[in-house]
């Protein structure tokens, strides 16, 4: 088949763009290796920057997201024992949405089968081929093992951190710029009343706890452990123990605890976001740790400045557009790298840190809580920067 934008991908990068640009009256061949089903129940985190939150409620994508959504004016940090409240509303005037991403998903989903979108689950993309040219196509199989081919003027590799599309702009699926850490979360749903009224992310001796939420009846929260954990392992005693001896000063709900997983913790941006006529968005062209949660931030970030340069393209306004996504994306993306590195460095321990390492550590935290500059810093980039550009 033939479309003008064929895009790899059915998480909140490429279903966004496909409900952007058939606002525009263009249409998209979305493809997702997933079943729908599938894809409305990936766990993800849960918070919405400010400005993405506009975004999706002022193009139609989510209006739940209002309704049903937790706006968050603050978070607390807790190190050393005692409790600081970063109040994003006093410091920048913004705040953030908690509304998980699947959620997020669940929405878009709807809005583009509502509006006749084109998207084929189950349809696996094996490689993108032609991108030097005026017709880059995407081949693959889908769930029978048929064989297909979709050609467009434009393929969007939306394929996440293991993306196939990766291939055809960097030359591999490794090509980036890569950092590990010693360290993942161990991430766990549970049926309990909240604990806090806000996030809580902790720093403790025993490693790092965040207390989040997910409503009124069921939170998530994550603990520190060693990236070779098996979730399986840790019977429920041992995870309330830990989580309740790495928070302070409150007691935390428990209740049954009916999901757990381990998440990694990685950074990557790819080495290049374009090549010819095909694009990365979201994390095919960049993976953040989750500690500040910007992962699907980025991805609507990408997703708006593509967008415009897209719309240029088809209106017959040349290539400037496009040409320079790959620069004004990774102005955000960079920034958000250091974000999540600094927020993941400044509140997890790692087993090689020394006692030097541990009080310079609370030296920094104390350096965010006690001033205005620090935590302004904090609020900023935690709400997220405005679209400026
Ligand atoms: C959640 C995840 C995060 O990584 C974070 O920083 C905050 C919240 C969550 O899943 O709720």
């Amino acid at each position: 088949v033939r479309t003008r934008v064929a895009i790899v991908g059915a998480g909140p990068a490429g279903l966004l763009l496909s409900h952007l640009l058939h606002r525009d009256g263009i249409e998209s061949i979305v493809i997702d290796n997933r079943s729908r089903e599938d894809i409305e129940k990936t766990v993800r985190a849960g918070i919405i920057e400010n400005v993405a939150v506009d975004l999706l409620v002022e193009t139609g994508a989510s209006d739940r997201v209002l309704t049903d959504g937790h706006r968050h004016e603050g978070i607390e940090l807790q190190f050393h024992g005692e409790s600081h409240r970063i109040d994003f509303q006093k410091l920048v005037g913004r705040a953030v949405y908690l509304y998980p991403q699947h959620e997020v998903l669940i929405d878009l989903l709807a809005r583009r089968i509502a509006d006749g979108g084109d998207i084929r689950f189950e349809h696996e993309a094996l490689e993108v081929l032609d991108g030097q040219t005026e017709a880059p196509r995407v081949v693959g199989k889908d769930a029978a093992g048929q064989p297909f081919e979709i050609v467009a003027d434009v393929v969007i590799g939306a394929d996440g951190s293991r993306s196939v599309a990766r291939t055809a702009v960097v030359g591999s699926m490794t090509g980036g710029y890569f950092r590990e850490y010693p360290f993942a979360w161990f991430g766990i749903l549970c049926e309990a009343p909240p604990s806090s009224e806000e996030l809580i992310y902790a720093n403790s001796e025993n490693g790092f706890a965040l207390i989040s939420q997910r409503s009124d009846t069921v939170q998530r929260m994550y603990l520190q452990c060693d990236p070779e954990q098996d979730p399986n392992e840790w019977s429920d005693a041992q995870i309330w123990d830990s989580l309740q001896s790495r928070v302070a000063g409150r007691d935390l709900k428990e209740g049954n605890i009916f999901q757990r997983d381990v998440l990694r913790f990685r950074s990557f941006v790819a080495h290049k976001l374009q090549k010819g006529r095909v694009f990365l968005v979201g994390d095919a062209a960049h993976t953040v740790p989750p500690t500040g949660a910007k992962g699907m931030n980025l991805a609507v970030n990408d997703v708006r400045i593509l967008h415009e340069g897209l719309l240029d393209l088809f209106a017959g306004k040349g290539t400037a557009g496009i040409d320079s996504y790959e620069e004004r994306a990774l102005h955000r993306i960079w920034r958000a790298q250091h974000f999540s590195w600094w927020m993941t460095s400044m509140l997890h321990s790692t087993p090689e840190a020394s006692d030097f390492d541990r009080r310079r550590q609370l030296g920094e935290l104390e350096s965010v809580v006690s001033s205005t500059a620090g935590s302004t810093y904090l609020a900023e980039a935690y709400t997220g920067w405005p679209y400026a550009d």
